[in-house]
């Protein structure tokens, strides 16, 4: 099960109230989105989008009970407008991201994505795609350095992406755990044992390369603003450096144009109970604006 993360802080940076309409650009399993519903009745309307159709499925059973209030799309939110506009939903009081993946990816999907278990290596969240197959075995040696280095901030970059063209040209890396050996060849041995699995950061670095991730949050980050009304609320939970970089200059930029206000001076971030409870939401950062 997907334990929503700060969902109490989130709750209070959208501030949902009676018949509002929300859209939740990455639905997952609903968690936040049921919150939401409960509080935007009797007629708040839903839009939510996840770009992986059985994510969509969850979240229909999980939110049935407000059937004749909400719309799901399975689409990339990098579309937010065009989605949006198609369904003819508006006007839009909040909008949410939280960002990645979601527990069902890595303990259900079957796609790669936890370095425990034995895998095709794909890593996409949508049906189709580019996947870390591809990256893996058709990138030059330079691209996969790269994309180890600036998404998944390895050290060890340069020395991986040489091992992967190196075993490739013998066979083609298609699973999890094939990609899991050349990582440890290419690694010292005393980087082998730290507190994070060795294949994190490469993990990583496919995976924001495989969904594009950085682009579509750029892409859609205007598009959310631009569809806002007055005094609506854009919430975006953030999970690596990366990622929360481009929110904080966004938001930053906006608030200069005196396009929004910012809610959150600081990231908030989790504290130790939720941490403790819910190992995944250690690195999330919550940041909120309010449209002008
Ligand atoms: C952290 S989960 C969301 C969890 C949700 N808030 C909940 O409480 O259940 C992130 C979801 O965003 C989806 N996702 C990631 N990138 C996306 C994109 N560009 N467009 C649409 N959905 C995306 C993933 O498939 C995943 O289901």
């Amino acid at each position: 099960m997907h334990i929503p993360v700060l969902e109490k802080e989130t709750l209070e940076a959208l501030d949902p109230q009676p018949n509002e309409n929300f859209i939740d650009a990455t639905i997952g399993q609903a968690g936040h989105s049921l919150k939401i519903l409960e509080k935007s009745g009797p007629n708040g309307k839903l839009l939510g989008i996840d770009q992986t159709p059985e994510q969509i499925e969850i979240a229909r059973e999980k939110i049935k009970d407000f059937e004749n209030r909400i719309i799901l799309e399975c689409g990339n939110f990098s579309n937010l407008k065009e989605i949006a506009e198609k369904n003819n939903f508006g006007p839009v009081n909040g909008i949410l991201f939280d960002l990645g993946f979601s527990s069902w990816h890595v303990d259900e999907s079957g796609k790669g994505f936890s370095f425990q278990k034995d895998e095709p290596l794909l890593m996409n969240y949508g049906q189709e795609g580019l996947t870390a197959e591809q990256i893996v075995n058709q990138w030059s040696e330079e691209d996969l350095e790269m994309i180890l280095s600036q998404y998944g901030q390895e050290r060890f970059s340069r020395q991986i992406a040489h091992q992967i063209v190196e075993i490739r040209r013998i066979k083609a890396i298609t699973s999890t755990f094939q990609l899991i050996e050349a990582i440890k060849k290419a690694m010292p041995r005393r980087y082998q044992n730290g507190k994070i699995h060795f294949a994190t950061r490469t993990f990583q670095g496919l995976r924001i390369a495989a969904n594009q991730e950085l682009e579509n949050l750029k892409k859609a980050l205007p598009q959310a603003i631009e569809m806002l009304a007055p005094g609506g609320r854009l919430a975006v939970i953030s999970f690596h450096s990366l990622e929360d970089r481009i929110v904080k200059v966004f938001l930053k930029e906006e608030a200069l144009k005196n396009k929004i206000k910012i809610l959150t001076k600081k990231p908030i971030v989790p504290g130790l109970i939720e941490t403790r409870e819910n190992p995944r939401s250690r690195s999330a950062k919550l940041r909120a604006a309010r449209k002008i």
